[in-house]
């Protein structure tokens, strides 16, 4: 795997969700082969933002194929409620099928799937009442300015009329979708947009009604760290946003960077030892992160079978 996407799934790791200690319990005492499943249906993107962990070479884009993504569901049940990602690293709105694949998702599976979209291509009415429907864990938007041309700054090659309008649609779709799909918007934090995150979040709380909004610095790759070297925001100005964020009082996740958190020693020591997560990627090559253990599901008639005896790290 890339070191980039590497680093992106280790940083994901060391994040400081209190929630994190309870499925740490949990794991220990019910035991789930994968504390977390991460698919991506796509392997490209149609913006280019600066902070983005992702390097942009010029491999060609493939869409996962709809046996491949019934297949890689068959999954599922090997991992947490909501820790199946069918999208983490990518843009999964550019695949053509997505409406078709979110509608063909079992009901018994939907729920247990969370995916993570830009929301920045061109969404029809349909596309956007599907995903409402389709019963999803929770949908993550990326949302990092309601400043147009910081906007635009941040989330290169996207429009933000069109963003604002997507989400807009989608929620009105999901709020008159009968289900509990969760809706958390992702804000990145740099120097570029620093000044605006309080008021962004109390904007979008009021506009959007998300149910939580995570609010995270950001994770430094090869890609990107060039451009964090200037745009970081410092150990002072993030306690100065906690201490403003936490007086909202709204569903807030604020991922400040590891060394500001006094208990991330302990969750990297417990994550990288009793918890492996599966990625897949859109050709279908599933890794265990951290492990030379890798599979070509295309080639496994019943990839459960096999990745339900891995069991990693628990003798
Ligand atoms: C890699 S993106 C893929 C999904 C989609 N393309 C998007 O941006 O929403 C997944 C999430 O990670 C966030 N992200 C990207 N680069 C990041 C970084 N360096 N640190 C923290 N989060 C990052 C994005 O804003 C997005 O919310
Ligand atoms: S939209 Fe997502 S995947 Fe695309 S460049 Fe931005 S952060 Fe990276």
């Amino acid at each position: 795997m890339l070191n980039h996407a590497k680093n992106f799934i280790q940083k994901r790791l060391l994040a400081s969700d209190v929630f994190l200690g309870i499925r740490k319990a949990k794991n220990l005492l019910f035991r789930k082969p994968f504390f977390r499943i991460m698919l991506d249906v796509t392997n490209s993107c149609n913006l280019r933002c600066p902070f983005c962990v992702n390097h942009w070479e010029n491999s060609p884009a493939v869409a996962m194929s709809d046996a491949l993504f019934h297949k890689s569901l068959t999954l599922v049940p090997l991992t947490w409620k909501g820790e199946f990602y069918i999208s983490c690293l990518y843009e999964p709105t550019l695949h053509r099928n997505l409406e078709k694949l979110l509608v063909s998702i079992p009901s018994k599976y939907a729920r247990r799937i969370q995916m993570t979209t830009n929301m920045t291509t061109q969404l029809s009415d349909d596309f956007l009442k599907a995903l409402a429907e389709c019963d999803l864990y929770q949908v993550n938007v990326s949302i990092d300015s309601l400043v147009p041309k910081v906007y635009e700054s941040l989330r290169v090659n996207a429009k933000f009329d069109r963003f604002i309008d997507n989400l807009d649609r989608y929620v009105k779709f999901r709020e008159s979708a009968n289900n509990k799909t969760r809706l958390n918007l992702i804000t990145v934090v740099c120097k570029i947009n620093y000044a605006e995150i309080v008021e962004l979040v109390k904007m979008c709380r009021d506009a959007f009604r998300p149910t939580t909004h995570e609010i995270r610095y950001a994770f430094e790759s090869d890609a990107n760290w060039q451009w964090l070297q200037t745009q970081n925001i410092s150990d002072y100005d993030w306690d100065v946003l906690d201490d403003r964020l936490s007086k909202l009082s709204y569903p807030l996740h604020i991922e400040k960077p590891p060394h500001l958190l006094k208990s991330s020693k302990s969750i990297v020591k417990f994550q990288s030892t009793l918890d492996p997560i599966l990625t897949i990627n859109s050709q279908g090559i599933a890794d265990i992160y951290g492990t030379d253990i890798r599979f070509d599901l295309n080639v496994l008639d019943n990839p459960f079978e096999i990745l339900q005896r891995v069991d990693l790290n628990r003798e």
